[in-house]
């Protein structure tokens, strides 16, 4: 049985138009269907893309919203949708135990660093401030703490020589668009 997944976007949506390619035509097309892509950011730049794919869309605003309200505002909306699993794609927003209890151990992440070296927003900024050699883009599952759960997988960044922190933006997105789908895929096909 294919998984039913909800890609969750705040933003530009790079990494959810990369999964929504390897669902189509690429490595995800055997085991993933997206059954929506939402966003706290009804003008999402991802959302116009994802309609223009084809896909479901929603957007709930969570400006002013306390977390707890607006995660059950969500667990509301994603029912009907009856998602196996929901993938976070630069979501940017902390979730609370009222949705990651909903789905526990199905919400999947993708963060651009070593979770254990640097957590939060901010993670190419800090490589490049630092003039890291390499980083590490992290695929994990999402638990109650910020970018603590299990890793599923993790791939390295070679930084050396970036010029800017264009560049090393450059370089990560590259292999997130690769490992995200590759690790999706790992939890989907080899279950849970
Ligand atoms: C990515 O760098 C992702 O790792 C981080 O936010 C950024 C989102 O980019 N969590 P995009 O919206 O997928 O283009």
């Amino acid at each position: 049985m294919k998984k039913r997944i909800a890609i969750f976007i705040s933003g530009r949506g790079s990494n959810m138009e990369a999964i929504v390619r390897n669902t189509q035509t690429g490595l995800l097309k055997d085991c993933c269907e997206i059954a929506l892509v939402f966003s706290n950011k009804p003008r999402a730049k991802g959302l116009e893309i994802a309609a223009g794919l084809g896909l479901s869309t929603a957007s709930i605003p969570s400006k002013g919203k306390k977390r707890e309200e607006f995660d059950a505002e969500v667990v509301r909306l994603l029912e009907p949708y009856r998602v196996d699993y929901i993938v976070l794609a630069g979501f940017m927003r902390i979730l609370s135990p009222v949705l990651i209890r909903a789905y526990p151990n199905r919400i999947i992440n993708i963060h651009p660093a070593d979770t254990k070296a640097f957590q939060g927003v901010g993670a190419y900024e800090w490589a490049w401030e630092n003039r890291l050699e390499k980083t590490y883009i992290t695929v994990h599952y999402v638990d109650e703490g910020v970018d603590t759960g299990p890793v599923i997988a993790q791939q390295e960044v070679d930084l050396r020589g970036a010029a800017s922190l264009q560049e090393i933006e450059r370089r990560g997105l590259a292999v997130e668009h690769e490992l995200y789908s590759k690790a999706l895929r790992k939890v989907f096909i080899m279950g849970e």
